[in-house]
C-alpha cells in the first residue's frame, strides 16, 4: 500500500477477530516507530505500555467500559502522557545536544548555540512545567500577557495549557502508531471511553502520568469489525485556502 491507501485502510475497528493473532514483535516495532512522532521542544513527555497478557487484556475490558473493540482485541497499546519527567528529559535532550552541535555545527558557532539550548532546556523549560496547584501557571500567564502587550509572545502557558501541550504531542504518537500498525496490515482503534484511574492502576501509573489513549490492536473480523461507510463533514466545509 501506499501512503494514500494506507490512511484509507486506517479505521476504528470495533471488533477484532480471535483466530487471527498479531506479531508482538511488529507491534512492538509500530510502537518503536510511534517516537519518531514530532512533539513539543522533543521533550518526549509520553510512555507506552504493550498488554499481551489474557489476564491483563480482560481487566483492561472492564476498565474500557466492555467495548468490543477491547474485549475482542489481541493486544492493547497504551498511550501515556508523563509531564512529571519534565526535568528527566531536558536534561537528557541537553547532554545530547551539547555534543550534536560539537559534532555539526560550524566551529564558530557553537559556543552561542550550545549556550542557547542551556538557557531552553536548562531555565525556560523548567520554568515553563513547572506546577504548583495552577498558581505557577497564572503567575507565567501574568509575565506573559504584559510581556505581550509588546512582542508577539506564545500565550499557552498555565498549567492547563501544558497540559494540552504534552497530550498533543502523544496524540501525533498514537497517529503514527496507528498507521505504522495499517502498513503492516494489522488494525486499531483509538479510545478515550475508559476509567482513567482503573488504567492507572491497573498499570501501575505514578500520580503525575495521564492516560492520553487506549488502542486495541488486532484484525478486523469480516463486515463486522467496521462499523458502516466513513463519514467526513464535506472537505469544502473545512478547508480555508487564505
Ligand atoms: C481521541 C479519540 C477518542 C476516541 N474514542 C473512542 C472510543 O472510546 N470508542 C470508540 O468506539 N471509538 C473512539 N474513537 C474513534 C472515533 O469514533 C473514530 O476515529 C471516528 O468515528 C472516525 O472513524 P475512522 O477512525 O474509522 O475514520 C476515538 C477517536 C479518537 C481520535
Amino acid at each position: 500500500m501506499n501512503l494514500e491507501e494506507i490512511l484509507n485502510y486506517r479505521r476504528s475497528v470495533r471488533v477484532y477477530d480471535k483466530e487471527k493473532q498479531i506479531d508482538t514483535d511488529k507491534v512492538r516495532h509500530c510502537i518503536e516507530l510511534a517516537t519518531l512522532a514530532p512533539n513539543s521542544s522533543n521533550m518526549q513527555l509520553w510512555e507506552f505500555y504493550h498488554i499481551t497478557t489474557p489476564e491483563l487484556l480482560n481487566k483492561m475490558a472492564t476498565a474500557c467500559l466492555d467495548q468490543t473493540a477491547v474485549s475482542t482485541a489481541s493486544q492493547l497499546v497504551v498511550f501515556v502522557t508523563r509531564r512529571d519527567l519534565y526535568r528527566k528529559r531536558a536534561k537528557a535532550i541537553f547532554e545530547f545536544e551539547e555534543g550534536n552541535i560539537q559534532r555539526n555545527s560550524p566551529k564558530e558557532r557553537q559556543e552561542k548555540r550550545i549556550k542557547d539550548r542551556k538557557l531552553y532546556y536548562g531555565k525556560l523549560i523548567p520554568f515553563l512545567y513547572a506546577r504548583f496547584f495552577g498558581i505557577l501557571g497564572l503567575f507565567r500567564k501574568l509575565i506573559v500577557s504584559i510581556i505581550g502587550i509588546f512582542h508577539p509572545i506564545v500565550r499557552q502557558v498555565s498549567e492547563g495549557d501544558i497540559r494540552v501541550v504534552v497530550h498533543k504531542t502523544c496524540g501525533l504518537a498514537a497517529q503514527t502508531f496507528m498507521i505504522a500498525m495499517a502498513n503492516e496490515g494489522y488494525d486499531t482503534c483509538p479510545l478515550e471511553g475508559f476509567d482513567s484511574k482503573q488504567v492507572k492502576k491497573l498499570l501501575k501509573l505514578p500520580y503525575g502520568a495521564e492516560v492520553n489513549m487506549v488502542i486495541p490492536c488486532g484484525i478486523r473480523k469480516g463486515d463486522e469489525g467496521i462499523w458502516g461507510e466513513r463519514f467526513r463533514i464535506p472537505f469544502e466545509e473545512v478547508y480555508h485556502k487564505m
